[in-house]
């Protein structure tokens, strides 16, 4: 089972959005994904239109010393199964404060055999003992980025932190991943980043990216995403290539590189050299940066 972390120390920048579309668009295209939210507050379960279930029938359970995943009746939705978070986790979150607390999630993946192709993890914006268990667990790493000043710090402190995880506690995790999100082809300070973006860690940018959508940023119905609703939609577009991007760089086992990161430097130069989004706010949006898949009418 290929398990892969959603992360970003910084808010808002696509952990959710993508956590449910690629887990839809790897659904759709005939894998079994069972998506975990570990937020506790539970935003993906919400934009899912899903109640709060109770503790032991929630994510919590990888907290437990005698549940596991396997004992939760996911919740169906379409072209994946939720396990939805609990408030519960916050308070598990207190209680963990010792270093072995990080191997929780590991251990009770070990625990069980899920009937899944893909687990996939959201995590909250924040390093947490619940966001490390996730990348304890996981053999990869993604971080979704949009192409701006703090999310780009979030993701070089998110990269230097999964860095530290594969280095100490979980030599099986891959390189992290980066997702470029949310681009908005009108702004030259998108393409400015994305470019500092490339220039730093390729090739551990995938070459999708997600372009801005109405789509993607709307709740439809319980348990749909903007797949149910606008498939042939640029969001779903692009979500649809990034999990074929994805997941061909993860069959192979991901990428172990000698990428290190951070070159603080280039952000002072950006500062400088940036023009203002509006010096190009007429300049046509992006095409689809990787049409490898389109949607079946
Ligand atoms: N590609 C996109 N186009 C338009 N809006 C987006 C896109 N991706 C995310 N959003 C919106 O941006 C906000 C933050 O996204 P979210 O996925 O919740 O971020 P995070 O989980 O990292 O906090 C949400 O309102 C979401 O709907
Ligand atoms: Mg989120």
């Amino acid at each position: 089972m290929i398990v892969l972390s959603l992360c970003n120390h910084k808010g808002g920048t696509g952990k959710t959005t993508s956590a449910v579309h690629l887990a839809a668009a790897l659904g759709h295209a005939g894998h079994r994904v069972l998506l975990a939210d570990l937020d506790p507050q539970g935003f993906l379960t919400r934009t899912l239109g899903v109640d709060e279930p109770p503790p032991e029938q929630s994510s919590a359970v990888l907290f437990e010393m005698n549940r596991t995943l396997g004992d939760v009746a996911p919740v169906a939705c379409s072209g994946f199964d939720l396990i939805p978070s609990s408030m519960a986790l916050t308070r598990i979150m207190r209680s963990l404060n010792k270093p072995h607390d990080v191997l929780w999630a590991k251990d009770s993946l070990r625990q069980t055999t899920l009937p899944y192709d893909v687990l996939l993890f959201d995590t909250a914006a924040a390093v947490t003992v619940l966001s490390l268990n996730a990348l304890v667990a996981s053999g990869f790493c993604l971080i979704p980025v949009t192409p701006e000043h703090q999310p780009v710090l979030g993701a070089e402190q998110t990269f230097q932190t999964a860095k530290l995880v594969q280095s100490k506690l979980n030599p099986d995790l891959a390189d992290p991943m980066f997702l470029l999100t949310a681009v908005d082809g009108r702004k030259g300070t998108h393409a400015a980043y994305a470019e500092m973006l490339h220039r730093v860690y390729d090739p551990l940018v995938l070459r999708t990216a997600i372009r801005t959508s109405t789509a993607l940023s709307r709740t439809y119905s319980r348990g749909t995403t903007a797949f149910d609703h606008d498939l042939a939609g640029r969001g779903t577009l692009d979500y649809a290539n990034a999990a074929d991007e994805l997941l061909r760089v993860v069959r192979h086992g991901g990428l172990r590189t000698a990428v290190t990161g951070r070159d603080p430097s280039l952000h002072a130069t950006l500062d400088r050299v940036t023009p203002p989004d509006d010096a190009d706010a007429d300049a046509p949006d992006l095409p689809p940066s990787a049409p490898v898949w389109s949607p079946v009418e």
